[in-house]
């Protein structure tokens, strides 16, 4: 087991570096943006794993950016969410992690002159920053969000036991909106080591209508040197069935 599923670590990590620039894990909004276009999270090209092909009624497609509730998880000290209101998603952002010490430090840099700084006096959603660990119920409703982002937190909840993992799935799929909610999986696994976290029971079309894998290639090596991903990250998205959640029309398929 490594350090990175624990919570001192963590809180260690974000006391010592408080001062520091942000860390971006993987790969920056720019890098991911071309895979975020509302227009896009029909599943579309990159190679699709063993589902479906989605059938996008127009009633089911994706909402526009300035309606779409997003939840990122693990959201560590990265400018994603910051890059991604100022792009136009301001449904709102939640920004989850499970370091106390990181999201005392992350309200106080997005507090209230942030958004008065950056957009004027503009009555604007804040982006709101909860402390919760995601291998554990999440403290939201069922389908509450369209998108839901994890990059680089589900690589540090699999460096722990493997059970959390099944965990962290099940509550993404059920707090995501049925028919049309993406789940956005950022991580250094490839899809032999990935698609056994994404199924439910050795299905990956109970959970998802749909999944594609994209390959995005890093170039050069990054700040923490011969790392795995120096070789580049996978991007998988999967979008939620039109049945609510996990052991719903079990039967009925
Ligand atoms: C590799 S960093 C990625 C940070 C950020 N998402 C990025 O892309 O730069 C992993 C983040 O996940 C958080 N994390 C790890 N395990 C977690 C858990 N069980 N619940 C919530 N957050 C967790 C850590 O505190 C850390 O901020």
């Amino acid at each position: 087991m490594s350090f990175y599923s624990s919570l001192y670590y963590w809180n260690q990590r974000y006391a010592a570096t408080a001062n520091d620039q942000p860390c971006e894990w993987y790969m920056n909004y720019t890098q991911l943006r071309p895979f975020l276009e509302p227009e896009r999270m029909g599943v579309t090209p990159g190679t699709t794993l063993r589902v479906h092909k989605p059938q996008i009624l127009k009633s089911n497609r994706f909402p526009r950016k300035r309606e779409c509730r997003v939840l990122i998880l693990g959201c560590g000290n990265s400018t994603l969410g910051e890059e991604m209101m100022l792009d136009g998603w301001l449904g709102p952002i939640t920004n989850v992690d499970f370091s106390d010490v990181l999201i005392d430090q992350m309200k106080h840099k997005y507090g209230e002159a942030f958004y008065r700084n950056v957009f004027g006096y503009m009555p604007l959603h804040p982006m709101k920053f909860v402390c919760a660990d995601i291998t554990k119920p999440l403290p939201f409703a069922n389908e509450s969000f369209d998108l839901i982002i994890c990059k680089g937190a589900f690589d540090a909840v699999l460096s722990g036991p493997k059970t959390s993992v099944h965990q962290v799935v099940a509550e993404i799929h059920r707090v995501l909106a049925r028919s049309h909610g993406v789940f956005f999986l950022v991580t250094t696994g490839n899809p032999d080591s990935r698609v056994e976290y994404l199924e439910y029971k050795y299905e990956l079309n109970h959970y998802w209508q749909g999944v594609s894998v994209h390959s995005i290639p890093l170039d050069g090596t990054r700040e923490r040197g011969g790392s795995v991903y120096d070789k580049g990250v996978y991007a998988y998205l999967c979008r939620k069935h039109h049945w609510a959640n996990a052991g719903d029309n079990l039967n009925t398929r």
